[in-house]
């Protein structure tokens, strides 16, 4: 067996916290617990745990409660979804597989509220399946131990510590090799001041040699994508039309589109006209108004649509627009969505 995996086993074994689920391998009981213990802290879980184990001996006893009374013993722990989804995935086990929990991660994933987490940790412990968790506590003490530079929450951040993972898990006792992992998160490495001289890591971890337990775990910002729907109004004089020159900074910056107006929301196609003939201090005859052009940017869901429309006069342009004809728009850098609905500008 891997050195690591013996370190932390022996550490387990002495440090362990006694919790009512650990008792046996029942996988009835350890679902049980893994479903309390998705959003729920230990302390707060194992008095839950009772409850239900007190009220409900085996699955077929959950599987015939009413909604209701499963919903009351859970009041107060949150997420109720996770409640009805216990219920349904108990009546699915009796119904569907005789009463007996699918013996295999893969199994267990059909059942209702059961993710690749939860899926790993009922297969481990219950029934010895050598398959890594990977959950906070196992992001936050493996990436420390690996010095990891990538971010918890990014797809190759995730990937590393599943590795990881899977490289020192042993083939015998892997549901106490992943409880190890996540309670020496719970209870050592922790993510303030972790107590790194009663770690059984401490000779491994790249974290505690260089100091930058402080440093790692790190999550990336995630941008939000925001939505907005834009109304162009791409005004023609005989052959030209008036473009814009977009700001030197913020997106598409320095290219060309058109004099536009943005809303969180959609606004009716009067509402869009009568603000674009006040942006532009002008009014102009309507030719055609577009249907909806999506585009999707890192952090920008958009909705447009161009209001088509011809001006008797040539407006004077402000400091960043022009008028220019079809050969100097073609040399123009436009954005691909103004790209996209290029026909609609020059059909007369
Ligand atoms: N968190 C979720 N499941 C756990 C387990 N089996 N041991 C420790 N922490 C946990």
């Amino acid at each position: 067996m891997e050195v690591l995996a013996e370190k932390i086993l022996e550490w387990y074994q002495q440090n362990k916290r006694q919790l009512p689920w650990r008792e046996d391998a029942n996988p009835f009981k350890i679902w049980l617990s893994e479903i309390i213990l998705q959003q729920t802290r230990v302390d707060q879980g194992t008095a839950y745990y009772l409850k239900f184990t007190d009220r409900f001996s085996t699955v077929h006893d959950l599987a015939s409660a009413e909604e209701e009374e499963v919903l009351k013993l859970w009041q107060g722990l949150g997420y109720y979804s996770r409640a009805r989804n216990l219920l349904f995935a108990a009546k699915q086990v009796v119904n569907e597989h005789d009463g007996v929990f699918p013996a295999s991660a893969e199994g267990l994933r059909s059942l209702k509220g059961i993710g690749p987490y939860t899926a790993a940790a009922i297969a481990s412990i219950a029934y010895n399946e050598a398959i890594p968790v990977v959950d906070g506590n196992v992001l936050r003490v493996i990436s420390r131990l690996i010095g990891m530079e990538d971010a918890i929450n990014s797809a190759k951040g995730e990937k590393k510590v599943r590795e990881t993972m899977t490289k020192i898990l042993p083939n015998s006792h892997p549901g106490d090799f992943n409880q190890s992992v996540m309670e020496l998160g719970a209870l050592v490495c922790k993510p303030q001041n972790p107590l790194c001289s009663s770690c059984p890591w401490q000779d491994d971890c790249q974290a505690n040699k260089d100091q930058s337990f402080d440093r790692i775990p790190f999550k990336e910002k995630k941008t939000k994508t925001k939505a907005v729907h834009t109304y162009y109004i791409v005004l023609k004089h005989r052959d030209e039309l008036l473009v814009r020159k977009r700001p030197a900074k913020g997106i598409w910056a320095n290219m060309y589109d058109f004099p536009s107006i943005e809303h969180p929301k959609a606004i009716t196609e009067e509402e869009a006209i009568t603000q674009l003939q006040t942006a532009l201090g002008k009014s102009f005859n309507v030719a055609h108004i577009s249907e909806s052009f999506k585009h999707i940017l890192s952090h920008r869901k958009i909705q447009a649509r161009f209001i088509i429309a011809s001006t008797d006069q040539k407006i004077e342009p402000k400091n960043d627009e022009s008028w220019v004809a079809k050969g100097a728009f073609d040399n123009l850098p436009i954005p691909r969505l103004i790209d996209k609905a290029q026909d609609l500008f020059w059909t007369p």
